[in-house]
């Protein structure tokens, strides 16, 4: 059977090997929408590749550079992509909070969803999971600690069996520098990451240990766990993602080489397992694998994301639009990298909530509010350190 997909997102790092996975078997996809901001080059590459009927650009004056029977730009592009009526799978590789509406709508409109983007599950992780269940749309992760997860805790037990449930990161390229090393860190050497080769932001946001911060509060949504039971350790082989740890003592691991189209071909060929392009493991070749305590320390931003996902409400929303703008800011050389967490902390500490139940309104305000607040902070530091 064939399954036709939409994918947006289709020119960064996830929506690339999504497209080598399709382009290594033909004959099971068909591509219906294509989404990008700015790289058109490549976007029109997998245009002509691809045929799909609808491509999405991130500006209305990119429109005519493209040729496809549809075109269209900006969110409300996204959305009209993430709810073709012609997707079977909806592929959402978008990077940061831009991913919220298109998720939400794709949820909505019941979709078969393959979410990479685990921005919009930390912003919207209750609205997302409850409009997923009443529309009957299913989520099934692209991220690699979570597809993990998603394989080990279908295996049967029962929730109150669970003692422990573990993401591995692999520490990113400065697990091992002193605070004044980390003073002088560059983005070209932030950018170098040991293991895993990945977009810009989530590359930076796996150095500072944001990124695990943000997928502890993407576990607890996409899997109902609580945060009491979500550990991290530092693993720098990347051999290992995910470990379940059951009240007998018995640990389950999933475990396979570092390479992202293993999680994004499993969520596209769901329940079936088809021989890919990631070798099986050799356990006697990796040789060593180390597993440490995270340095919260150095890398505060795990226990960060923690708090804000504890106190739950519009706070993980504030932390995530925080960091992308801080991210940005550190990548544009207007903040050092350690500079980028006590932004955001400061931007978090600032915040008024909004408890309860949140509607996607009261999500895009806390977003606009933080992005401003955080811009507000980053020119402040700029005016006293030059
Ligand atoms: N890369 C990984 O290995 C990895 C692993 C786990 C999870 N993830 C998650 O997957 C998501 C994507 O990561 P990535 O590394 O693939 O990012 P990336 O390489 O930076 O690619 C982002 C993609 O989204 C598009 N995009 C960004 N903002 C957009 C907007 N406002 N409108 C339309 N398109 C937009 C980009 O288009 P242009 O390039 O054309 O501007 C690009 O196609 C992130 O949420 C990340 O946390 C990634």
């Amino acid at each position: 059977m064939t399954l036709r997909l939409s994918i947006l997102g289709s020119t960064g790092s996830i929506g690339r090997q999504t497209l080598d996975i399709v382009a290594a078997y033909p004959d099971r996809f068909r591509i219906v929408a294509l989404a990008a901001r700015s790289n058109l080059d490549l976007l029109r590459q997998q245009v002509s590749a691809y045929r799909p009927e609808l491509v999405v650009v991130g500006s209305e004056q990119d429109r005519w550079r493209i040729d496809a029977p549809t075109v269209l730009a900006g969110v409300d592009g996204l959305v009209t992509a993430a709810t073709h009526p012609d997707a079977d799978l909806v592929v959402i590789a978008v990077s940061g909070n831009s991913g919220l509406r298109p998720t939400l709508a794709a949820a909505q409109s019941g979709k078969r969803i393959a979410l990479a983007n685990k921005e919009s599950v930390v912003c919207a992780g209750e609205l997302l999971m409850r409009t997923a269940r009443t529309h009957g749309a299913e989520i099934r992760p692209i991220d690699s600690e979570h597809s993990a997860l998603w394989q080990l805790l279908a295996l049967p037990h029962r929730r109150a069996e669970l003692a422990r449930v573990t993401i591995t990161a692999s520490g990113g390229p400065f697990r091992t520098l002193t605070p004044d090393q980390l003073e002088s860190v560059t983005p070209a050497a932030a950018l170098a990451h040991p293991t895993w080769r990945m977009g810009p932001k989530v590359t930076i946001d796996s150095a500072t240990l944001m990124n695990k911060g943000l997928e502890l509060i993407e576990a607890h949504w996409l899997f109902g766990l609580p945060y009491q039971l979500l550990d991290v350790v530092i693993h720098p082989q990347s051999i290992v993602h995910a470990l379940v740890t059951f009240r007998d003592g018995s640990t389950i691991a999933q475990a396979a080489y570092p390479d992202m189209r293993l999680p994004i071909q499993y969520a596209l060929f769901y329940p079936d397992r088809v021989p890919g392009s990631v070798p099986l493991l050799d356990l006697t070749a990796v040789g060593r694998l180390e597993f440490y305590q995270p340095d919260c320390e150095r890398f505060p931003a795990l226990q960060l994301a923690r708090e804000a996902g504890l106190r739950g409400g519009t706070y993980p929303t504030v932390l995530s639009a925080a960091d992308e703008v801080a991210v940005e800011a550190f990548l544009a050389h207007q903040l050092r990298f350690t500079e980028i967490v006590p932004v955001v902390r400061t931007v978090l500490e600032r915040h008024q909530p909004i408890g309860g139940s949140l509607c996607l309104e009261a999500i895009l305000e806390a977003d606009d509010w933080a992005r401003s607040a955080t811009r507000e902070v980053i020119a402040r530091r700029q005016a006293v350190h030059g």
